[in-house]
């Protein structure tokens, strides 16, 4: 079987996409019960992170040793990537060892040229361009607690990033509408936006983009690689916070999600992170689940 990896939501198909969800809400239900499968005894995943994480190293290293393997943490200051080895050789040589590998880092083109230098499957753990991991874990938790997406009306508000670019795909890979507020100047990337086609839609105020939502997210103002950016992005983004106001305006049992980190009291009200509607506890914690879905997916047993 070839090696298949998750750089963004358009590697896998519509259907692989569904039934990783499904899985996911079931091994979520067999790990309430402690009874995990362990299809990964023995095998090791590399866990390269060239940003700070807390969500994403503590999903995929516990979902590794409860599927019955083991996690690498490699950092570029503790490993040679750091002192100039290239993506490529490092990629060779970490994957002669490891059986699956995931990469937080800045430019995708990092992980694209790590994928195609690699002899075992690659993991995109967030990059300036997608973070798919956390679609996974945002579709398995609308489907929880609402059930199907396709066809609803989701809102995304603020700045046009890893995660909206994330959601132009999962639009697609889902099939719902998506409306996209963001302050002038921080539009998701336009050739994606127009591979969404006309599930897509930009608008500029976020009571436009939230009428009738089912589903409303946000993130950051500034992201990761972005600090020096902060102050200024903060009077850019102003109007631009989702609070209870703003979801007045969204569909009477909207939901709303925050990948986090969150920033309270800027891009989200505090008070709204433990509103009724708040989805974001149980988002983070399906990081866990869903990406055990996708590890058993990309290792199955007998490969
Ligand atoms: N949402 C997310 O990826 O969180 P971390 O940056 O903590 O991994
Ligand atoms: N857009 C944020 C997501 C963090 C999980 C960032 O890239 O920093």
């Amino acid at each position: 079987m070839s090696t298949r990896n998750f750089l963004s939501l358009l590697d896998f198909s519509p259907e692989e996409l569904r039934l990783l969800v499904s899985r996911a809400i079931e091994l979520k239900k067999l790990n309430r019960r402690r009874a995990d499968p362990a299809p990964l005894k023995g095998r090791v995943l590399g866990m390269i992170f060239e940003k700070s994480s807390t969500r994403t190293r503590v999903s995929f290293e516990t979902g590794m040793v409860q599927l019955g393997g083991h996690a690498v943490f490699l950092s570029p200051g503790d490993t040679q990537l750091g002192r100039g080895e290239t993506v490529e050789d490092s990629a060779r040589v970490i994957s002669s060892m490891v059986d699956m590998i995931m990469i937080r880092t800045f430019a995708h083109s990092i992980v694209e040229r790590f994928a195609a230098s690699s002899s075992v499957p690659v993991i995109n753990a967030l990059t300036d361009r997608f973070h798919p991991c956390q679609l996974l874990a945002d579709m398995q938790t609308y489907r929880e607690h609402r059930g199907d997406i396709a066809g609803q009306s989701v809102a995304w508000v603020g700045d046009g990033n890893n995660m909206c670019q994330s959601y132009i795909n999962a639009a697609r890979q889902f099939d719902f509408e998506l409306r996209i507020a963001c302050p002038p100047g921080f539009e998701p990337d336009e050739n994606i936006v127009a591979e969404g086609g006309n599930r897509i839609a930009l608008v500029r105020k976020p009571a436009d983009a939230v009428a009738g939502a089912a589903l409303v997210v946000t993130d950051v103002f500034a992201s990761m690689g972005q600090e020096s950016e902060q102050q200024l992005r903060r009077q850019q983004f102003a109007g631009f916070q989702v609070n209870a106001d703003l979801m007045s305006k969204a569909a009477p049992r909207a939901i709303y999600m925050h990948c986090l980190p969150a920033h309270r009291g800027e891009e989200i009200s505090a008070e709204l992170m433990d509103s009724p509607g708040s989805v974001i506890w149980d988002e983070a914690e399906n990081r866990l689940h869903s990406q055990k879905a996708l590890l058993e997916f990309l290792l199955p047993r007998g490969s």
